[in-house]
């Protein structure tokens, strides 16, 4: 059996507000609609993943998937099961998963429970209790509403792909919130299966703020450590810290030899378990000549958020006789930040000579250490 899953996300997220339409904004710096896509990636039994945008999302959308597998994208329509619709025609599996990008944690045990299901019945959908009492409302409060065998209803719903298909064309009501209410119209059995407070729908602020903390209680922080050296050579100015420090000598090196941005590009790629500087930018790439080392740590910066990581902090020491690094500090802190994204308060610079000893302490060249922290998931 092959397992398609289709992601809607073509909505407009008019409850939310805001203008940007609430799959594409983000929780602990990945958008939604990442996460709803790669929650279904990961599982094992999911060979195809596909997702319906509106129309006019496609830089939104193509931000947001880049470098994720996910085929041409598909346009949607105006109410989600347009979109679904639109998704059914595009898609062949045997069975296939329907999923809201606004939900964007899809635990793969509900994956699991949806498709074994499928053994057994045409469609199936993650389930979960009421536990408020109900009432109907009107100018005032109304009538309770009995709540014993009422249940919330939630996405990815997995389906035999024909026997939707076929229930979509007997359907001949209003668009239908869900496609189990289709299947079911057409005289087929739902199996309902336990859902899970993670697939919680975002609607509102109020739902991204609390995604926002679930997330970061589930990150760890992580440490990363850097070091880079770079010889004397020829006449300065030198770059240190992504600032121009005046020096009668200048300091070798492929690109523009900035030792201290070299280190703290290492700290932060090994504080997410991403290689080191020469993998990303080798040395023998002519692309990378006289390149300004900014470049390279705004890379791993960007590297290291598409992780879901958050960067905390970088530390870093200057080990030299000279220059001075006292009258550049508050300048490099300022540019380390601005490069890596992060605030001053989160960038420190230190510096120490090695008392006459070794090779910085001949002046035959200047060494950096840096340490990065980050809080990232597994
Ligand atoms: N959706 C869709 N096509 C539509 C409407 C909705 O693909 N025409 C998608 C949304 O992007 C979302 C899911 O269906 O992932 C559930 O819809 P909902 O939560 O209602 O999202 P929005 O319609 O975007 O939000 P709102 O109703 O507040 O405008
Ligand atoms: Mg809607």
């Amino acid at each position: 059996m092959t397992t398609t899953a289709l992601v809607v996300a073509a909505g407009s997220g008019s409850r939310m507000g805001g203008g940007i339409p609430k799959q594409f904004r983000t929780i602990a710096g990945k958008p939604v609609l990442r996460w709803a896509v790669e929650s279904l990636i990961h599982h094992p039994a999911v060979k195809t993943v596909r997702v319906v945008i509106g129309a006019g999302q496609e830089e939104s959308a193509a931000a947001a998937l880049q470098g994720l597998n996910v085929g041409d994208l598909i346009e949607g329509g105006a109410e989600r099961s347009d979109s679904v619709r639109a998704g059914l025609n595009a898609v062949e599996a045997d069975a296939l998963l329907i999923h809201d990008a606004a939900r964007p944690f899809c635990p793969s045990e509900v994956i699991d429970r949806l498709l074994a299901s499928l053994e057994f019945f045409e469609g199936g959908a993650p389930v979960l209790p009421v536990r408020d009492t109900l009432a109907r409302i009107g100018d005032t409060l109304g009538d309770p509403v009995e709540r014993t065998g009422l249940v919330r209803v939630q996405t990815p719903q997995a389906f035999r792909l024909r026997s939707l298909m076929s229930a979509y064309d007997q359907w001949s009501g209003e668009s239908p919130t869900d496609e189990t209410t289709v299947l079911r119209a057409a005289g087929m059995r739902v199996a309902a299966v336990d859902g899970d407070p993670a697939l919680e729908k975002l609607t509102v602020q109020f739902d991204f703020d609390r995604a926002e903390q679930w997330v970061s209680g589930r990150l760890s922080p992580r440490t990363g450590m850097g070091f880079d050296v770079h010889a004397f050579a020829g006449p300065g100015p030198i770059m240190l810290g992504g600032v121009e420090v005046a020096h009668e000598r200048g300091l070798a090196g492929h690109s523009d030899a900035d030792v201290v941005l070299h280190a703290i590009t290492d700290a932060l790629l090994g504080a997410a378990g991403l290689g080191d500087i020469g993998q990303h930018f080798p040395p023998s790439d002519p692309l990378w000549k006289g390149a300004a080392s900014a470049l390279f740590l705004n890379h791993a910066a960007g590297l290291v958020r598409q992780k879901g990581a958050t960067i905390d902090h970088l530390d870093c020491t200057v080990i030299a006789e000279a220059p001075r690094i006292g009258p550049h500090r508050d300048a490099m802190r300022a540019r380390i930040a601005e490069i890596a994204g992060v605030s001053v308060g989160q960038v420190s610079v230190k510096a120490t000579t090695t008392e006459g000893l070794g090779f910085t302490g001949r002046r035959e060249g200047i060494a950096a250490q840096a340490v990065a922290s980050i809080r990232m998931g597994f």
